[in-house]
């Protein structure tokens, strides 16, 4: 039988969560249903060992009920709409956010992707936003949700926005997971926000550092090299 040492407690949701190291070193939580091993089930503020974390923004748990808010919102604003609703998802970093967004959205929807480059490989913003990959599709005359995964400075967004602008979209609103207010060199708007989240450079949930860490289940915070 796994033993949990080093553990912290916590009442979530009125229920006890345990977390803390099983017997081969990994974080694993104990709930209702007994010890689970998964190095994905941490909360906020939990420090994980592995993947260079150094500590958790948003947890598996508070992904789930954003996006669950988020899509209850958007599917409210759009009732009763002519034609389907156009997301349209930046990629790469929103792609995940997408498909679990999209899921929540209860109204007749089509999607489609459009890829700009802003940051390289780095985490500072270059400003220089350009349209890797266009749309497939015309939004021409269309009720359109953009879809970011996080807005930094909101140089990319806000190039974006003006670029869907002038492609006479019937309505056009935007949804971001994440916002760093703090970061912010353009004003921007945004319609439906995931959560406000500090300036630091954030992973996870289809957020990268050089191309790695999408895959992590939460969003978390590199610890510095
Ligand atoms: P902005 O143009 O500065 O608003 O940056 C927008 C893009 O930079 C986002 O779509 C992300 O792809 C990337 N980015 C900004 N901040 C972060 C971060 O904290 N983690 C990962 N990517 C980020
Ligand atoms: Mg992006």
């Amino acid at each position: 039988m796994a033993v949990l040492c080093n553990f912290r407690h916590f009442l979530l949701k009125k229920r006890l969560i345990v977390v803390g190291t099983d017997d081969d070193g990994k974080i694993a939580r104990a709930g209702g249903s007994g010890l689970q091993r998964s190095a994905c089930h941490v909360l906020r503020g939990d420090i994980v060992e592995d993947q260079k974390i150094t500590k958790i923004l948003v947890s598996e748990e508070e992904v789930r009920e954003m996006v669950a808010r988020l899509g209850a919102d958007i599917t409210a604003h759009y009732q009763g709409i002519q034609k389907e609703l156009m997301v349209i998802g930046l990629l790469r970093g929103s792609f995940i956010f997408m498909a679990d967004l999209v899921r929540q959205i209860k109204i007749p929807l089509v999607v489609d992707f459009m890829t700009v480059s802003s940051y390289g490989d780095g985490t500072i913003s270059s400003g220089d936003v350009k349209v890797v990959m266009d749309l497939d599709s015309s939004i021409e005359g269309r009720d359109v949700l953009l879809v970011e995964d996080i807005v930094d400075t909101g140089r990319t967004f806000s190039k974006v926005i003006r670029m869907m602008r002038n492609r006479n979209p019937r309505s056009l609103k935007t949804c971001t997971f994440l916002n760093k207010p703090g970061a912010r060199l353009v004003d921007i708007q945004i319609d439906f926000c995931g959560v406000d989240i500090a300036n630091e450079f954030a992973v996870g949930y289809g957020l990268d550092y050089a191309q790695g860490y999408r895959n992590l289940p939460y969003v978390g915070v590199l610890k510095p090299d």
